[in-house]
């Protein structure tokens, strides 16, 4: 699409958007605001009467309820979990937004890493204080009632054998993903049987996770309970989600989180996308396109003008405000797209399923050499035409001359 069209719809499209920020108004008018009325009447019919703070939503005519912060002021958090001791083991990604925010929500919250690893230095930056709540792993899962497991995936289960004495009668196992018990096949997470089992994965990186949460806005998660011995495991899921700083939260199992969330990254999140940006590239490449054209035309534009618009408004909203000539090709052919692409996507859920893509991750992050042979996929990456080129357009934005 040509530049000065991306332009006129950048202009449109902020145009639409000026006025107060959505998390202000209500959810109908945030709605009614966001929604051109030419292009949206039936969709906002469909959801319209909901009001915000109501717990069933029309997502598309599938109704679902929906746990709000609201919900959970902080003083009814605190009261709930007024005789807990949140132990975060592991200080990853994870680690550093859920227990940040954990933490600035005033909660009784501990962290457990290795002493003197990269991690236990990072904690130790971010203000937690060796001693008073910064410990060894096996000290803080000691200390814990809820003891929220955010080791990486291939630690979990490298760590299981010695971490599942620990986790006596009357503590509660938190996950932020279902991969090691939903996959115990492989990774030989057997969760003890006399022990709440619930999960939280908020929909984006730890660091977002935080970031959000520091300008009052919040993560979308998702909450799911494997296993319920008290009876309160689903509410438990939810106050810990609106604890660790979750805008709002959905109902999902263990297994579709595992199998969305693994599909997800390898298609339309990163691995397809990085797959079609190649592809379109390397073609504009050999007929004949300078590297700076093929970059704008392939990820510039799209990441920095039609994404997010897209984010903000919807594919409807996209089309309309491109034009004609963007528009009839770009419907056209996304139809084509979708019949070419869809079977490779039937292809990688299965393999999700099965247990393939997990057995391919486990072998992978079981590697001795697996840093080295990671930062040597990295390097190939970052020395690809496609990133240097980019490289180059990032340095002539304004903002970065
Ligand atoms: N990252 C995300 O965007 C994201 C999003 C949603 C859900 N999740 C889930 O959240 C969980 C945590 O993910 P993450 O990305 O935050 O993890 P990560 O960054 O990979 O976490 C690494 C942590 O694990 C520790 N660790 C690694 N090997 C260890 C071992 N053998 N013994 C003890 N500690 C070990 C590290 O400590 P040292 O520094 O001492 O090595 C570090 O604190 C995972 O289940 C993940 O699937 C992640």
């Amino acid at each position: 699409m040509a530049s000065q069209r991306s332009s006129r719809a950048l202009r449109l499209a902020l145009r639409q958007l000026s006025g107060p920020r959505v998390q202000q108004r209500t959810f109908v008018s945030a709605v009614n605001a966001a929604s051109r009325p030419a292009v949206k009447q039936a969709a906002v019919s469909s959801f319209v009467q909901q009001t915000r703070g109501a717990k069933t939503v029309d997502f598309a005519g599938d109704k679902e309820k929906v746990y709000e912060r609201d919900d959970w002021p902080r003083d009814k958090l605190l009261d709930y979990f007024k005789d807990d001791t949140l132990a975060l083991i592991g200080y990853g990604s994870q680690g550093h937004g859920q227990g940040l925010n954990l933490r600035d929500n005033g909660l009784n919250v501990i962290v457990g890493v290795r002493k003197n690893g990269a991690s236990w230095k990072e904690a130790v930056q971010d203000g937690w204080v060796p001693g008073t709540n910064l410990f060894d792993v096996d000290e803080a899962i000691k200390k814990g009632t809820i003891v929220m497991n955010l080791l990486s995936d291939a630690a979990q289960s490298e760590t299981w054998p010695h971490i599942k004495p620990m986790l006596t009668k009357g503590k509660t196992l938190y996950f932020s993903h279902g991969f090691s018990p939903v996959f115990k096949d492989q990774t030989k997470v057997e969760v003890p049987s006399d022990i709440d089992v619930i999960l939280v994965a908020p929909k984006g990186s730890g660091r977002t996770v935080r970031t959000l949460f520091r300008e009052g806005r919040g993560i979308n998660s998702s909450f799911a309970v494997f296993q319920d011995v008290t009876g309160k495991a689903e509410e438990k899921a939810v106050a810990m989600g609106v604890a660790i700083g979750s805008g709002y939260l959905y109902k999902t199992t263990f297994e579709k989180e595992v199998y969305s969330d693994l599909y997800g990254e390898r298609g339309c999140l990163m691995g397809g996308i990085h797959g079609m940006f190649l592809a379109q590239y390397e073609v504009l490449r050999e007929r004949g396109h300078s590297p700076s054209e093929a970059f704008n035309e392939t990820v510039e534009e799209a990441t920095q003008s039609l994404y997010p618009l897209i984010g903000q408004n919807g594919m409807d909203y996209m089309y309309a405000a491109c034009s004609t000539t963007a528009r009839r090709g770009a419907i056209d052919w996304s139809k084509r797209f979708k019949e070419t692409l869809k079977p490779v996507f039937e292809e990688l859920y299965e393999s999700v399923k099965t247990g393939k893509e997990t057995q391919r991750t486990m072998e992978y992050a079981g590697r001795k050499d697996y840093r080295e042979a990671f930062e040597k996929e990295m390097e190939e990456i970052r020395n690809m035409e496609i990133w240097r080129a980019g490289k180059a357009v990032r340095s002539l934005r304004p903002e970065n001359v």
